[in-house]
């Protein structure tokens, strides 16, 4: 099939890829210039595992291409995917101004029965607004439908080449038998909904996993009022299978992206349609609050962080990617420095993107040895492979008394630290 990718940021870049690597005829369309430049060589403007190649891979084929211009990448196209971004609004909801923006454009190049799926994460009801913005500007028949994007950074070519499910929302027969053949190379597991339905899954589901992060964060608190041991609870509950094992992160709180986002913006959606008591408005609230909440613990443990040196490990908002949208280093640096802390920060891959972001005092390195040099602090804040082993005895030599690993992502057994020479302190146990 023919696929036309409107917007080639994250989502719209990898999926542009797996298409094309499908064996289907895609454009990348974007109107950053720069980024289509890139694109075209080969260079992925972010660090995502595997997306180089494949971007190498399907452009080589000749079956992926980059444009800017909106003829060029619309007018053959069977299936237009609109993936720009979303973002919340000053009053938490999504802003759908590219969504509208890209529909606008991509109307008037429109090819007589092409179906133009919505992937941004937008409201329910968004397509509705499309479909009116589309009709206004082209006199051609065109179906409209949602289809969901559910991967992760970090695993994105993954999860897009074997998602657990594709979820599509349709009006017609023939949207839901073409959606459905171009999904099936990628898993049986499609199902079909309307389209509201589609769009209320993304949020219900971004919205459930920041609920169990900001659940799990609630008891890892009371363990330590109690001495329980949040790493031995998540054990015994997650045997319950109705509960589960997998995504229990109790730490700093849910970053990045995606779900800061769309917990506002399913706030901000209930509000507007007259549910004012939601839990969302809630979660919110404590997430927004946990950074500073640990960090207020961290100050008495240490006494004061004025005059201490910290060195932070992890400025990404997660491991395997360089993103620093809502990253927890970006709460958490400036606050070390409003202390009168010195801040000396390292990361596998983000330094180059978070640099521009915090007050010039920071101090980067990408060594993490030559890093913890005179500090008093280890501060690890997202667990990157390179941390998982550490040698921390030798970080310890050269590191000022009292020595302190606060792990945020209780990644280190606290008998193995402490037997370094450090004082531990992880969340919930
Ligand atoms: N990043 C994720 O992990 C993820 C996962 C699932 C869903 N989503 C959702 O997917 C959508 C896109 O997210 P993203 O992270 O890829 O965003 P992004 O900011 O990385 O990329 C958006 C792209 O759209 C382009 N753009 C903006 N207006 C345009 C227009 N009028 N015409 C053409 N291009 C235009 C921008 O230049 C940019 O390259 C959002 O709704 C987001 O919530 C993101």
């Amino acid at each position: 099939m023919n696929i036309a990718c409107i917007g080639t940021g994250f989502v719209g870049v990898v999926t542009a890829g797996v298409f094309a690597k499908l064996g289907n005829s895609v454009i990348g369309l974007d109107i950053d210039e720069k980024k289509i430049g890139s694109l075209r060589q080969g260079i992925v403007p972010f660090f995502e595992p595997g997306l180089g190649e494949l971007l190498i891979e399907t452009q080589k084929t000749g079956n992926l291409t980059f444009t800017t211009d909106y003829n060029t990448g619309i007018k053959d196209a069977d299936i237009v995917m609109i993936m720009v971004g979303t973002p919340s609004s000053p009053d938490g909801q999504a802003d759908l101004k590219y969504v509208f923006a890209a529909s606008e454009s991509l109307a008037p190049h429109l090819k007589d029965g092409a179906i133009v799926i919505i992937k941004s994460t937008v409201p329910p009801g968004t397509n509705v607004k499309v479909r009116e913005i589309i009709a206004s500007k082209t006199k051609v028949s065109f179906e409209m439908a949602s289809v969901p994007e559910f991967l992760k950074e970090g695993t994105a070519v993954h999860d897009t080449l074997h998602p657990d499910r594709v979820v599509i929302g349709v009006e017609s027969d023939r949207a839901r038998n073409i959606l459905v053949e171009l999904h099936t190379p990628l898993t049986s597991n499609v199902i079909i909904m309307r389209p509201e339905s589609a769009q209320m899954c993304k949020y219900a589901a971004n919205n459930y996993l920041a609920t169990r992060i900001t659940f799990i964060n609630q008891i890892a608190d009371l363990c330590e009022k109690n001495g329980a041991n949040i790493e031995e609870v998540i054990r015994g509950i997650g045997a319950d299978k109705r509960i589960g094992k997998h995504y229990w992160y109790p730490g700093l709180g849910y970053g990045g992206s995606c779900f800061p986002k769309d917990v506002k913006e399913i706030a901000a959606y209930a509000h507007s349609v007259g549910e004012s008591e939601s839990l969302f408005i809630k979660i919110d609230d404590l997430n927004e609050k946990r950074i500073s909440k640990l960090m207020v613990q961290y100050d008495q443990l240490v006494g004061g962080f004025d005059g201490k040196t910290v060195t932070v490990l992890g400025l990404s908002f997660k491991k395997n990617t360089n993103d620093t949208r809502v990253a927890p280093a970006l709460q958490v640096i400036p606050w070390l420095l409003g202390k009168g802390a010195k801040v000396v920060a390292t990361d596998p891959k983000a330094i180059e993107d978070i640099r521009p972001l915090l007050p010039v005092a920071v101090t980067y390195t990408t060594d993490v040895y030559s890093a913890v040099n005179g500090a008093h602090v280890i501060m690890l804040l997202i667990e990157w492979d390179e941390y998982k082993h550490l040698d921390l005895a030798k970080m310890s030599e050269s590191m000022l008394s009292p020595k302190y690993f606060f792990d945020t992502r209780n990644q280190y057994e606290p008998v193995v630290v402490i037997s370094a020479g450090f004082k531990y302190k992880g969340v919930g146990r």
